[in-house]
Order: structure tokens, then C-alpha cells, then sequence
């Protein structure tokens, strides 16, 4: 499949086959690929919590406000963020680069996080939106497929996975096998509507 037919034929799965299961050589080949998504100076902020157990599935589906994909999927993947991840030894993001450079990024990350929670929050939603895309996409190339959720009680969830102080969750994306299609298209914009040329009109 390429790039293209991927982007085309993700839609969001509603329902499972609960009976699919992914190797956890699969799980690790689609993490390795999520983890080439871009993030702002590199500083992979981005944590994720994998989740194939049915206990844990089922926990997750009762926050998700007994939602099905979760408990039926064959992976649960909770796209959380290190707000603080800016400032954890971030040389190691740039470790393949000359001292300047690293030197360089710990003082830009200190310039542009240290005094705005909204710009450390804002990067973690960034940061997993790009890596649910990637997910989404690299599960379509396995022959796989997803659906992305934020329809979830935020406190529930964090408890099911005991989400760290100074991370947030941003959103979760199922992976299994579709038992039955997405329906229609809701109806997508006109171009016009959404593209403008230079600016605004
Ligand atoms: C941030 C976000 C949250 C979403 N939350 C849910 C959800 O909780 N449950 C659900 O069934 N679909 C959820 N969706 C899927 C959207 O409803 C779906 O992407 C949209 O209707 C377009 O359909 P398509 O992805 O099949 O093209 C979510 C999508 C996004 C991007």
C-alpha cells in the first residue's frame, strides 16, 4: 500500500473483531515507527502506553465512556505527553550532534517553555498528533486499522494508567481489525472553504 491509499482508506473503525491479536513483534515494528514522528527541537515528548491486556482494554473502554473499540481492539495506545521533557537532559536529544548545537537547543527550550505552561501543553498535543497520524497510517501499511479517541473522563483514564505528574494525555488510537467498515464519509468540506491562496480573503 502506498502513502496515498493509506491516507485514503484510514477511517475511523467503530468496530473490532475482538478475537485479532498483534505479536509483539508487530507492536514494537508500528512504536519504532511512531517514534519517527516529528516534535519541536526533537525532544520526543510524546509517552505512550500500550495496552493489549483484556483487564486493562476493558478499564480503559469504561473510561472511554464504555466506548467498545478499546475492549475490542488489539491495541490500545494512550498518546500522553512529559510537559516537562524540555528540560529532562535534553542534550540526549541531539546526542548524534556537535556540543554547540546541544548547547544551542537547552538554551531555545529554556526560552520558549520554562515561562508558558500553555506552550508546554500546546507541544504535547503537537507532538502526539503527529505521532497518531503516523500510528494511524503505518497500521494501514500492516494491514491493520484504527480509530482515534478523546472521548474519554480524563481523570478515569489517567487513573487506568497512572499517568505521572506533569503529563497530560492527549488522545488514544486503537489498532486492531476491522469487523465491519467505517460508514459513509460524514461529508468533507469544499476546498474553498479551508484553502486560501497567501491569505485570508
Ligand atoms: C481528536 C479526535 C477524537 C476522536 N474521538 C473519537 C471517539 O471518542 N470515538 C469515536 O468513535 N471516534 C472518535 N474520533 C473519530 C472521528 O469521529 C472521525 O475521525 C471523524 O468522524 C472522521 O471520520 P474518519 O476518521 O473515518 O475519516 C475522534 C477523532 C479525533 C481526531
Amino acid at each position: 500500500m502506498d502513502t496515498f491509499d493509506a491516507i485514503k482508506t484510514r477511517r475511523a473503525i467503530k468496530k473490532f473483531d475482538p478475537s485479532h491479536k498483534m505479536s509483539p513483534e508487530e507492536i514494537k515494528f508500528l512504536m519504532e515507527l511512531a517514534i519517527l514522528a516529528p516534535t519541536s527541537y526533537n525532544q520526543q515528548n510524546w509517552r505512550f502506553i500500550i495496552a493489549t491486556d483484556q483487564d486493562v482494554k476493558d478499564k480503559i473502554s469504561k473510561a472511554a465512556r464504555d466506548q467498545a473499540q478499546p475492549k475490542d481492539g488489539s491495541l490500545v495506545i494512550v498518546l500522553c505527553g512529559d510537559t516537562n521533557a524540555w528540560k529532562t537532559n535534553p542534550n540526549r536529544y541531539w546526542r548524534n550532534a556537535p556540543k554547540e548545537r546541544q548547547e544551542q537547543v537547552t538554551k531555545a527550550l529554556e526560552k520558549k517553555y520554562s515561562g508558558s505552561s500553555e506552550n508546554r501543553r500546546d507541544e504535547v498535543m503537537k507532538s502526539c498528533g503527529f505521532a497518531a497520524q503516523t500510528i494511524m497510517l503505518a497500521a494501514k501499511q500492516m494491514g491493520l486499522d484504527s480509530c482515534p479517541m478523546r472521548g474519554f473522563d480524563y481523570d478515569d483514564l489517567a487513573k487506568v494508567i497512572n499517568l505521572p505528574q506533569d503529563h497530560i494525555i492527549a488522545m488514544m488510537v486503537v489498532v486492531g481489525k476491522a469487523l465491519e467498515p467505517a460508514g459513509p464519509r460524514g461529508g468533507q468540506l469544499a476546498l474553498d472553504e479551508v484553502v486560501f491562496e497567501n491569505k485570508f480573503s
